[in-house]
């Protein structure tokens, strides 16, 4: 929310009539210059599937478009092919891969590192 306030990012939920967020995402215009990178796109899983994350993709995209920028980046984990083939529906390609890695609790309670091998894709947005 600290680096919404600074401008460096938009951070976008789609909430019910009672403002319960359903779904989150976020675009970081400093991880790729030039481009909005999404990250963190979510949606609850009992309301998965319904077209959720398509308007979530679409509403990060007019974003990145009203900083008058022209591609949109995002990374999927190889191990998730059903976000692969909603963000290839939606137009992105893939150009390479990355290793990366995060901080996740365990069942224990505890904080271990979690690292991953991720596809890197992008979409034109000017087209
Ligand atoms: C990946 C994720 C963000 C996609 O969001 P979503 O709301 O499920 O996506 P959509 O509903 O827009 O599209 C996905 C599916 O719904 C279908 N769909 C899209 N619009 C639809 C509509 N109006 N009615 C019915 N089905 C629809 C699509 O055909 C697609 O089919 P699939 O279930 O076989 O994949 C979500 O599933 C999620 O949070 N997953 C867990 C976390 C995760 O993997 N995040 C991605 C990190 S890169």
């Amino acid at each position: 929310m600290e680096r919404a306030a600074a401008g460096e990012v938009d951070y976008l939920a789609l909430c019910t009539a009672v403002d319960l967020p359903v779904a989150i995402g976020g675009v970081d215009y400093r991880a790729v210059p030039g481009a909005g990178t999404l990250w963190q796109l979510a949606v609850l899983p009992a309301l998965q599937s319904c077209g959720l994350g398509t308007l979530l993709v679409r509403a990060a995209e007019d974003r990145i478009r009203s900083r008058g920028l022209g591609r949109a980046e995002l990374g999927v984990e190889e191990s998730n092919p059903r976000a692969r083939a909603l963000y290839e529906r939606l137009g992105y390609v893939a150009y390479d891969r990355q290793p990366d890695a995060w901080e996740e609790q365990a069942p224990d309670g505890s904080i271990r590192t979690y690292e991953t091998m991720c596809t890197l894709m992008r979409k034109d947005l000017l087209r």
